[in-house]
């Protein structure tokens, strides 16, 4: 329901943005949008933790310099029986992630500089985001890395489950493809939280409480801030 100001029925006991986005998303709620309804928020935030717990019970087999990390888990065994079990809990929260957000993750024409130079200015913080939708490119571009990358650790993960079942070939080129694809991933993850907390303030409320300000839809989404509001005004 874009383009509108919520003012259904609510609990006038409750924070009316928080009680919006139980169930909605893209709508304006006083000086707020929803931006991530809860079903989205729980599924980013099982995304999140199982991304974790299988990482930090997989480096202690990756390397005994992280052998430290096996007791979180009861030990090395543990760790390895547990750590393909939250690998394959990361791969299915990943999958309905994307199907959440695939219909708003195409790539426009528009946004193709975001392979390159536009990805830099970016994080410089030097981009011009006039034209930015709902994401923008670089967020676009971390989702198919992100679908890729689960992809990726899937296939190369099966394969070291069950080693006897693959020839020794695939075996060692999966060894190096899935240590590979965890170090890309993290690179990845680290520029997100720091993108998604610290270097952009609000942004983290809008996985928390599911709202952002009407001010930081209109300074970081602004076609997304117009297509909401039906405010046409705002084309800086
Ligand atoms: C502590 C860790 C994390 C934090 C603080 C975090 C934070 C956020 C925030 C605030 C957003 C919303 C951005 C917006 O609305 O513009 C977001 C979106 C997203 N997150 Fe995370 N996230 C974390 C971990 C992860 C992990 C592990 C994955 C995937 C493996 C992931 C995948 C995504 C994707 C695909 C999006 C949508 C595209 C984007 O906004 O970049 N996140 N995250």
């Amino acid at each position: 329901m874009s383009g509108t100001s919520e003012s259904t029925m609510l609990n006038p006991g409750l924070d009316p943005g928080v009680q919006v986005a139980r169930a909605r998303e893209d709508v304006v709620v006083g000086d707020e949008i929803v931006r991530h309804r809860l079903a989205t928020r729980v599924v980013h935030w099982l995304t999140a933790l199982s991304f974790f717990v299988a990482l930090f019970c997989g480096l202690p087999i990756f390397s005994p310099l992280f052998g430290w990390m096996a007791p979180l888990f009861g030990g090395l065994a543990v760790c390895r029986w547990f750590h393909p079990w939250s690998g394959v809990a990361f791969v299915a929260f990943s999958a309905v992630m994307f199907v959440q957000w695939v219909g708003e993750m195409k790539l426009e024409r528009s946004e193709w500089g975001w392979f390159g130079t536009r990805m830099v200015r970016y994080l410089k913080h030097q981009g011009d985001d006039s034209d930015a939708g709902k994401y923008n490119g670089g967020q676009k571009i971390f989702f198919w890395a992100a679908t890729l990358g689960a992809i990726g650790l899937l296939a190369t993960g099966t394969v070291l489950w069950f080693p006897e079942s693959f020839g020794q070939l695939l075996r060692e080129l999966s060894i190096v493809l899935h240590d590979l694809v965890v170090l890309l991933f993290l690179v990845a993850i680290v520029f997100h939280i720091y993108l998604g907390t610290v270097a952009e303030p609000g942004t983290f409320g809008s996985m928390t409480r599911g709202t952002v300000s009407k001010a930081w839809a209109r300074l970081h989404h602004p076609r997304w801030y117009r297509e909401v509001t039906g405010d046409a005004a705002h084309r800086d």
